[in-house]
């Protein structure tokens, strides 16, 4: 449809930067599919992120991660939402830069914990401090996220729908989707991930 390119397009960045809820209607909007590493991990495993995570440790969760990947990079009609850990495996970045369109939504450690304060479905941020959790991890990933995707965009506060139409600019500046054939927009308020 408003798709030029064959490669599918991936979404990076921290939890709760709006990956999946942006990725979702950015699919809509680009009549392509969407897909999300994590909610195909919990089919595969059938079991939760979490208790994944508490079974059988994050390394093994990683190592699906990676599999999963590798797998859907390759279908080219899809927008794919990924988990916030995905860079830190070299393998994986690569992957997404090679083989994928990517994108960093990129927000703050202060606004991620307006929006993932409360959820308990993140191993990760179940600390006392998730705060300085966000931001340590963000010290850490963002110059990841910055090497592995084509497109920054910085997320602040906005609505779902100016979010999606701020990515989706970033791509027809880019060439990659084609600004006469994304249909007319369908909004929605950014809640969570
Ligand atoms: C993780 C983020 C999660 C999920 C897992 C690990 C991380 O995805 O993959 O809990 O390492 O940041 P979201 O980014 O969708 O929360």
């Amino acid at each position: 449809m408003g798709h030029s390119s064959n490669s599918a397009i991936s979404l990076i960045g921290m939890p709760g930067g709006g990956k999946s809820t942006v990725g979702r209607q950015l699919a809509r909007r680009l009549g392509l599919q969407f897909v999300d590493t994590d909610h195909v991990i919990e089919e595969r495993v059938s079991s939760s992120i979490a208790s994944f995570f508490a079974r059988e440790g994050e390394e093994r969760f990683r190592d699906l991660e990676s599999e999963v990947l590798s797998e859907l990079v390759s279908c080219s009609d899809h927008v794919i939402a990924t988990g916030g850990g995905i860079v830190v495996r070299e393998g994986n970045r690569r992957l997404l830069h090679e083989r994928t369109v990517c994108v960093y939504l990129r927000s703050s450690p202060e606004e991620l914990l307006k929006r993932v304060s409360r959820d308990t479905r993140r191993p990760l941020l179940q600390v006392a401090d998730p705060l300085a959790r966000l931001r340590e991890l963000g010290i850490q990933r963002d110059p990841l996220y910055r090497q592995t995707a084509h497109y920054v965009v910085e997320t602040g506060r906005p609505s779902v729908f100016t979010l999606v139409n701020m990515v989706l600019m970033q791509l027809e500046l880019a060439g990659v989707v084609d600004p006469s054939t994304v249909p007319s927009p369908v909004g929605s308020r950014l809640t969570s991930d």
